[in-house]
């Protein structure tokens, strides 16, 4: 759940003004096309509004409990396309679009994901007007190999996420957590400013009650005449002279570590970049090696 944000009070978006749409998403029976009923089998069991452009839903499928799936993987979530009437009658086209999943696999009633709206986005601005109980379309079954299916246990995992890329970390701290699935967990974690930090209540609590795993917001945007004691800029600051290991405890060498790269594909490239310069390599299926990553866009 998402534990003690401050920032996560409820509050009410506008809704859809016509009656006949709002019932018709309530009850999964909104004509589109002649013929065609749009097959929705999940609902929002739950939303938080941390701020103006982010939204944690709760994502419950009809069949009662969600799919097991690996933390670091992602669902995708739908929303009918507007009718075409040059499409055969009776069927239904979604705009779909993959979502990192970032409850643990544990929580069964539903998929927590965390969203950034992006503005003229095709799916977004509608996900952003959901309340709970409405209607939406999940996929039967998660996907993805971001995941710590090819790290081997007893490792450093450094973590580097921007903005929404925080989301499968936050399902692997949930998960793993006092496993001792790692040696050590450093989250790197990169947003504008301080009420993006969804998780950062979360983290901080993990991080001061667990000696294995560090917790280095950074925000780009904050105010400089907000009080923030920590760093500023992007999550590259910590790549620089000493502040690794200032931040983590101990220097970053690729030996005995793998890192993982979520979000922005501009500080993906960037920091893989850094990393191949320290001696991480890429890991493919036939090649394995100790740099993942996950583009958003
Ligand atoms: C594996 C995977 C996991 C993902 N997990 C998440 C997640 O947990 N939370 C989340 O919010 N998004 C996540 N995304 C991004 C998400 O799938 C959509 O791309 C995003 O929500 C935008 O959808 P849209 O239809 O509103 O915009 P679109 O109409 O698809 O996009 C418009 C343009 O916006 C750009 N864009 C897309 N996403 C972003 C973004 N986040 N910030 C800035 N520009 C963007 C793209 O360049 C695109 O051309 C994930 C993507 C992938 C591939
Ligand atoms: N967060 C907001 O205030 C806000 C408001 C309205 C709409 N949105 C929309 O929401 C979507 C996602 O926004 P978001 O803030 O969650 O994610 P984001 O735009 O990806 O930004 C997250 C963090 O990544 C940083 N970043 C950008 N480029 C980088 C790079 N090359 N290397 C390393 N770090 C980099 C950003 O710094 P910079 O500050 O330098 O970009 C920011 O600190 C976008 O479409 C955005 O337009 C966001």
């Amino acid at each position: 759940m998402l534990a003690g944000s401050p920032h996560a009070a409820s509050r009410p978006l506008p809704r859809p003004t016509s009656a006949r749409s709002r019932d018709a998403r309530r009850t999964g029976r909104l004509i589109v096309t002649a013929g065609a009923e749009i097959p929705w089998n999940a609902r929002v069991l739950r939303r938080q509004d941390p701020s103006d452009h982010v939204r944690v839903l709760w994502i419950a499928p009809d069949a009662g409990t969600v799919q097991t799936f690996e933390p670091g993987q992602f669902i995708q979530v739908g929303w009918p396309k507007p009718p075409d009437p040059d499409a055969p009658p009776g069927r239904v086209r979604w705009i779909k679009r993959s979502y990192s999943i970032a409850s643990s696999p544990a929580q069964r009633m539903a998929y927590e994901l965390f969203l950034a709206v992006v503005p003229g986005g095709l799916l977004t601005p509608r996900l952003f007007h959901l309340a709970e109980g409405d209607r939406v379309w999940c996929d039967d079954v998660p996907k993805g190999h971001f995941t710590l299916e090819r790290v081997p246990p007893g490792q450093h995992v450094v973590a580097f996420a921007t903005g929404t890329g925080i989301a499968p970390f936050v399902s692997m701290l949930r998960h793993y957590r006092g496993t001792g699935r790692w040696r050590k967990l450093t989250i790197v974690w990169g947003s504008r400013a301080g009420n993006d930090l969804v998780y950062d209540a979360e983290l901080r609590a993990v991080a001061a009650a667990d000696p294995t795993v560090r917790y280095v917001p950074v925000l780009s945007r904050e105010p400089e005449s907000n009080a923030w004691p920590g760093l500023r800029g992007h999550v590259q600051v910590v790549l620089e002279e000493s502040a690794f290991t200032q931040a983590s405890g101990e220097p970053l060498v690729s030996a005995g570590t793998h890192a993982l790269l979520c979000g922005n594909p501009a500080m993906i490239e960037d920091v893989r970049a850094r990393l191949e310069a320290r001696g991480f390599l890429l890991d493919k299926i036939r090649e394995p090696g100790n740099l993942h990553f996950e583009r958003y866009w």
